[in-house]
């Protein structure tokens, strides 16, 4: 049998999920001196470096058994696995933003919204009955309202600073954010004792303060 697959989110949650690791006293060599690998040995377990949106589709099509990724793009691309632990770190928060001093809620006219998750977006609209209109920005969605493009941006505000330094404010806040751990379903059920003790050990080294 293969050894069990971490699927783990570049980037920042890479960054504080090695930490987490080593605290469990995981040797994580590899993994930190990497160079362009995508698939490092850590003790008995694979971790496939992808991101995001990937690690969701490598967990959903069983691949990988377990990811490692933030709530912003589990409530934007599915559902189809279990999401089993709160990791506590990677916070920020979902919002709708637009420019300062500017009533984002006055006039009848429909509103256009920028952001890299139109199916949050659309959700958020939806439950306050407002028809938007949506468009898809793949990154700095902050300068399509700057730009003239639309009226505000649904995205991931984490300090605050990026709005702040071009004249944005949250208008809104939509959900709060943070890094969860994801199982494939076949995968609890058919390797349940080792992905269970790998749970275990993450849950005592984030009792003990990483
Ligand atoms: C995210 C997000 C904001 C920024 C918020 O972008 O889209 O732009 O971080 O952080 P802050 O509140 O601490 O300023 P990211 O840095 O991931 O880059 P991107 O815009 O290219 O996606």
């Amino acid at each position: 049998m293969r050894p069990i697959r971490i699927a783990l989110t570049k980037g920042r949650l890479e960054k504080r999920t090695v930490k987490l690791f080593e605290s469990i006293g995981f040797d994580c060599k590899q993994l930190i001196n990497k160079g362009r690998r995508l698939i490092l040995p850590v003790e008995s377990y694979e971790v496939v470096l992808a991101k995001a949106a990937d690690v969701i589709t490598y967990v959903e099509n069983g691949v990988c058994d377990i990811g490692i990724v933030g709530k912003d793009t589990i409530a934007e691309y599915g559902h189809s696995f279990y999401e089993v632990l709160d990791l506590g770190f990677g916070k920020c928060r979902f919002a709708l933003a637009g420019k300062k001093g500017v009533d984002f809620w006055s006039g009848y006219n429909a509103k256009c919204i920028a952001t890299k998750y139109p199916n949050i977006a659309r959700q958020f609209f939806e439950k306050k009955g407002m028809d938007v209109k949506v468009i898809k920005i793949e990154g700095s969605v902050e300068l399509a309202p700057l730009l003239g493009l639309t009226d505000a941006i649904v995205d991931i505000v984490e300090t605050g600073a990026t709005l702040k330094e071009n004249g944005l404010e949250i208008i809104e806040e939509i959900m709060p954010i943070s890094a969860r751990v994801i199982v494939n379903m076949a995968s609890m059920k058919l390797r349940k004792n080792e992905i269970e003790n790998l749970l275990l050990d993450i849950e005592v080294a984030k009792e003990v303060g990483i």
